[in-house]
């Protein structure tokens, strides 16, 4: 899928990929986060042919566990179910660190559904600790990088 392009925008934009492939049931929504109006938050779609197909989104947020001043957390990963093991994830990954190594950012974690953990630790991410549920979604892991 070379032709996929990587397009920083705003939150608004990806909220129905968000909300067509987070969301935990059928007509329920999934909510926008708090951050996701901050000037320092940065949100990443990826398109193809004019249609949203993957979305992340990077905000300012500190997790207890990290000894970390400065911490990125990843959230919102999605890439729609047709595109899916294409690379898009990866390429979105790709383009939000190298945005972030630019700011020096050093640092990038995220609460982790476990059945994305092979897509994450593909991508240079570390389990810290054990599994824990996130009540209504799931069994999650904690996972980070150093950039
Ligand atoms: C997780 C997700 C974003 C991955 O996106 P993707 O575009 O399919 O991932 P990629 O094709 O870039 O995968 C890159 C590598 O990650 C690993 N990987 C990705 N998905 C995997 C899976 N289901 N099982 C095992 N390894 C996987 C592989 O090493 C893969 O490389 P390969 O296909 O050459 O073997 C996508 O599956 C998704 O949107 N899932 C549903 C929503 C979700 O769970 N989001 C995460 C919330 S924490």
């Amino acid at each position: 899928m070379t032709q996929v392009t990587i397009h920083q925008c705003a939150a608004h934009e990806i909220w129905p990929l968000r909300n067509s492939m987070l969301a935990i049931a059928p007509n329920t929504t999934y909510p926008p986060y708090p951050q996701d109006d901050l000037a320092s938050s940065i949100h990443l779609k990826a398109c193809l042919e004019y249609h949203d197909i993957g979305c992340l989104s990077l905000v300012e947020d500190i997790h207890e566990n990290f000894n970390k001043a400065q911490q990125i957390r990843l959230r919102g990963m999605a890439v729609l179910t047709h595109a899916q093991r294409k690379g898009i994830g990866a390429k979105l990954i790709n383009y939000a660190v190298e945005i972030l190594r630019e700011r020096n950012q050093t640092f990038l974690w995220c609460h982790a559904r476990s059945a994305a953990v092979p897509f994450y630790k593909a991508q240079g991410f570390h389990t810290n600790g054990e599994e824990y549920m996130i009540d209504g979604i799931g069994p999650h892991y904690l996972m980070f990088q150093q950039l």
